[in-house]
């Protein structure tokens, strides 16, 4: 980062950025450096976050100020490592366990991967929550430890490593607190800024829209994954980007263990239940991408054919497993299927026979967080054994009396209102609803947004 002492006003910085001027690189430099050494108050950057909300950033200022963020902070070198270094990241969603389940592909299949994953402040717990549901399992191992587990078993994924853009962490926190979030160039700069500091060659997003995620439609979404990829690509690393849906759950599970249990299944059977069919899919293509991109496979439909075959014959799950044990994980209760016990279990049942309608994620992720799987502040605990699990897919046809969905909850005063809830978004249709495909398409290495079925009759 420029040493940028006292040359600007910061005053001076935000009338620019509110009358629509633009920032330059020092001047990005000099307003990070001051909010982290604390001469420029968190006042002072809350009104620059609401000026960029408004004016926005365009692409020059979008490139500083990601780079000056990965410059706040140390960033992990991961060139000692043999083989191709990889990364993915989503930009979130309710029921989003696609890291449980395709970086123990992507790793089986030869990839390194050394994942940093965030606690969660959002309603439902991200990966780290997770993987914290495993009795036992570490996820602060220092670097030298993270480093030599990538390369004996080829996947570590440990918390956030303070010391890399701490710049982020502050700017989130405050644009959490500020409605500012939902910046495209914020968002941006924010997940490329950590990606790069996190140092893998090979990076693949999963750009989210719908109810449960940032993005309201596929096209912001395209404009999102159009910049990161072009941000990642400005610092030479390798990017794509799938773009896929998030108004409905991903999968069967929401909630720590239960999305842990469903990576499992997944992994470990051949064949998988309806309701977590689309899950899998996306877990291939993004396995099957990183394949691509990385090199180890010759085009898409290699990649996606390498990570197919690594779940058929096992290699996947033991990769799983290989890697929980590693990092301290008792596994003994997910081998044995029981490693969510939540204090009741309560089943829903079809009050009519039709079709299920598609339920909103969001709404979900609101009855999840409400039983107590997410924080609402940094320091609240989780309960990792509650939450919801789904038993058939949108679009299905249930008899009366069939059971839709179970839930997990830890008091019965919760599990109440969370029940009249549940039944309120499960709802039965007497026609087939219209359902929108999971997976949208890709941008590709080019810049180009490729609509799914282009990109399968092409390979
Ligand atoms: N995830 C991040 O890491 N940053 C954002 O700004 C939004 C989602």
């Amino acid at each position: 980062m420029a040493d940028e002492k006292q040359r600007y006003s910061m005053y001076d910085l935000i009338a620019k950025k509110r009358d629509g001027g633009q920032l330059e690189r020092p001047e990005l430099a000099f307003w990070l450096q001051g909010m982290l050494a604390g001469s420029v108050p968190d006042y002072q950057t809350a009104a620059m976050l609401m000026a960029i909300f408004w004016r926005g950033l365009d692409e020059a200022e979008t490139f500083a100020l990601t780079e000056e963020i990965v410059a706040s902070g140390e960033q992990l070198d991961l060139q000692g490592l043999t083989g191709v270094t990889a990364d993915k990241h989503s930009t979130g969603g309710v029921g989003d366990k696609t890291t449980l389940i395709a970086m123990p592909l992507a790793a089986a299949c030869g990839l390194k991967i050394a994942k940093m994953s965030g606690r969660s402040l959002g309603k439902t717990g991200g990966t780290a929550d997770k993987l914290a549901s495993v009795p036992g399992f570490r996820l602060d191992l220092p670097e030298a430890e993270l480093l030599r587990q990538v390369s004996e078993v080829g996947l570590a994924v440990v918390a956030q490593n303070k010391n890399l853009t701490p710049a982020d962490k502050r700017l989130y926190a405050l644009r959490d607190m500020t409605a500012t979030v939902d910046s495209l160039p914020l968002i941006a700069a924010s997940v490329m800024s950590k990606k790069i500091a996190a140092g893998a060659q090979v990076i693949v997003l999963d750009v989210k829209y719908g109810s449960g995620a940032f993005m309201p439609d596929v096209d912001s979404a395209i404009k999102l994954a159009q910049l990161m990829v072009k941000l990642g690509q400005s610092c030479g690393r390798r990017v794509t980007a799938v773009l896929s849906a998030m108004s409905a759950p991903l999968g069967a599970a929401v909630g720590n263990a239960l999305e842990v249990a469903e990576a499992a299944e997944i992994l470990r059977q051949a064949e998988c239940a309806p309701v977590s069919a689309d899950l899998r899919r996306l877990c291939l293509v993004l396995a099957g991408e990183m394949l691509y991109l990385g090199g180890l496979a010759a085009n898409r439909a290699e990649g996606w054919r390498q990570a197919e075959a690594a779940l058929q014959d096992g290699r996947g799950w033991a990769k799983l497993l290989q890697f929980l044990q590693a990092q301290g994980g008792d596994t003994a209760a997910l081998e044995a299927g029981n490693l969510v016990q939540a204090a009741y279990i309560l089943p829903i049942k079809a009050d009519c026979a039709g079709y299920l309608a598609p339920v909103d994620a969001a709404r979900v992720a609101e009855i999840v967080q409400f039983l107590g799987a997410g924080r609402e502040r940094v320091e609240d605990e989780i309960d990792y054994q509650v939450g919801v699990r789904f038993h058939k897919p949108a679009g299905a046809w249930v008899e009366q009396g069939e059971l839709l969905a179970d839930f997990y909850a830890s008091s019965l005063l919760r599990a109440e209102a969370a029940e009249r809830e549940l039944r309120s978004i499960l709802q039965i249709l007497p026609e087939p609803p219209q359902l929108e495909p999971l997976i949208w398409g890709l941008l590709d290495e080019h810049g180009q947004a490729r609509p799914w079925a282009e990109l399968i009759n092409q390979q």
